[in-house]
């Protein structure tokens, strides 16, 4: 089976191809910045580097925000024909940290009350009723960048007017007291593969390993494991992190993670994270198509009725016109074993048809 991986080319996403090359016969690197998709003439095309991208039986496609709007061209032109992890509309669900909450909300997975306003006066007012501290958040802010932490209605009201003089989205969130830990899981398909806790430098509230955070083991409880395989599935991604609080009121998702790094969770765990994705991706591809060709002859069988007769096998089936022209079923030239170098006379009275090899 032929792979690709469409990506940045970081080293996550070089470990990610090396280790695929195990399962997949073989397995093409895609830069998604040569990446090209055409609406032309009713079709919806994916070029690299200036040609028809070749077909594969699974591309895992991911990158940064800043490429959400190539990956949901390409994985809508391609997931009905190939095994892509991440579906079109989670490209930009998954990059907007408030598209994500709205898509979590809906499937009721628990996460910190977060509110939107549009214009000062209405932020003003949540400012006034929140207790604080309160975090703000760039909705495509990542590594902890965007992240905007307020003690006190004076500072948050300060950042306010700043987010708005700038005219820059954000979303206001509770903050929730972990003394700076979070928790980073990784999702493939219905299992958590990898886990850590991370910890944010002393005086620092995020816990990212872009602001220092380190890694230390650590596998959440079951229900913890259940909510980040509802958020997965919620936002559409096979293969995803979720990163978690634990707070008192229990675990609360704070963001979903369509592209994470692999270096600090593979060395906090011992885990070779890549080779689990790569190994999913492989079995997912695998299970696919063995059930797409099952379904496939079903279906075939299910149209033709094959009835045996002494000696031959009749197959009752509706004939495919092509203009004036009847294109018979594969099945018949299967059974017949005819070959184009043949040559064959036909018997044809009305209503009848019979064609022998000379
Ligand atoms: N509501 C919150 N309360 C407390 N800490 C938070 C909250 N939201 C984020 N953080 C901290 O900030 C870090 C980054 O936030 P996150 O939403 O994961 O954005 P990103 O990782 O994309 O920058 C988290 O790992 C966590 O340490
Ligand atoms: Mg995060």
């Amino acid at each position: 089976m032929k792979a690709a991986l469409m990506s940045l080319g970081s080293v996550s996403s070089q470990w990610t191809s090396q280790a695929m090359r195990k399962y997949f016969d073989s397995v093409d690197d895609i830069d998604v910045r040569s990446v090209e998709v055409h609406l032309e003439g009713g079709k919806l095309e994916v070029l690299y580097q200036g040609k028809p991208l070749p077909p594969f039986e699974c591309i895992y496609a991911k990158g940064s925000f800043r490429y959400a709007q190539t990956l949901r061209s390409v994985t809508t032109a391609l997931y009905k024909t190939t095994y892509m992890p991440i579906k079109p509309a989670t490209f930009t669900l998954g990059h907007d940290k408030l598209l994500t909450h709205l898509v979590l909300q809906l499937d009721n997975i628990p996460m910190p009350n977060t509110y939107i306003a549009s214009s000062t006066t209405a932020a003003k007012k949540i400012l006034d009723t929140i207790n604080y501290p309160i975090i703000f958040k760039l909705p495509s802010g990542t590594g902890g960048k965007g992240v905007m932490y307020a003690e006190s209605f004076a500072a948050a009201s300060s950042l306010l007017d700043t987010l708005m003089t700038l005219r820059q989205p954000f979303i206001i969130q509770e903050y929730i007291e972990t003394s700076g830990e979070d928790i980073r899981v990784i999702v493939a398909g219905e299992k958590v593969i990898a886990s850590m806790k991370r910890k944010a430098v002393v005086g620092e509230k995020r816990a990212n390993y872009h602001s220092g955070g380190a890694g230390i083991p650590h596998t959440p409880d079951s229900y913890t494991q259940k909510i980040c395989l509802q958020a997965a599935k919620a936002i559409g991604a096979d293969i995803c992190a979720i990163d978690v609080l634990e707070s008192i009121k229990g675990p609360l998702v704070i963001e979903v993670n369509l592209s994470p790094g692999l270096q600090l969770i593979t060395k906090t765990t011992g885990i070779d994270v890549a080779d689990r994705i790569a190994r999913y991706l492989f079995e997912r591809t695998k299970s696919i198509r063995e059930a797409g060709a099952k379904k496939e002859t079903g279906e075939i069988m299910k149209q033709i009725n094959i009835e045996k007769k002494a000696g031959e096998q009749q197959i009752v089936t509706n004939l495919d016109f092509r203009g004036e022209r009847i294109l018979l079923p594969k099945l018949a030239t299967d059974m017949t074993q005819f070959s184009s170098k043949d040559e064959f006379v036909l018997k044809v009275s009305k209503g009848k048809l019979v064609i022998e090899k000379v």
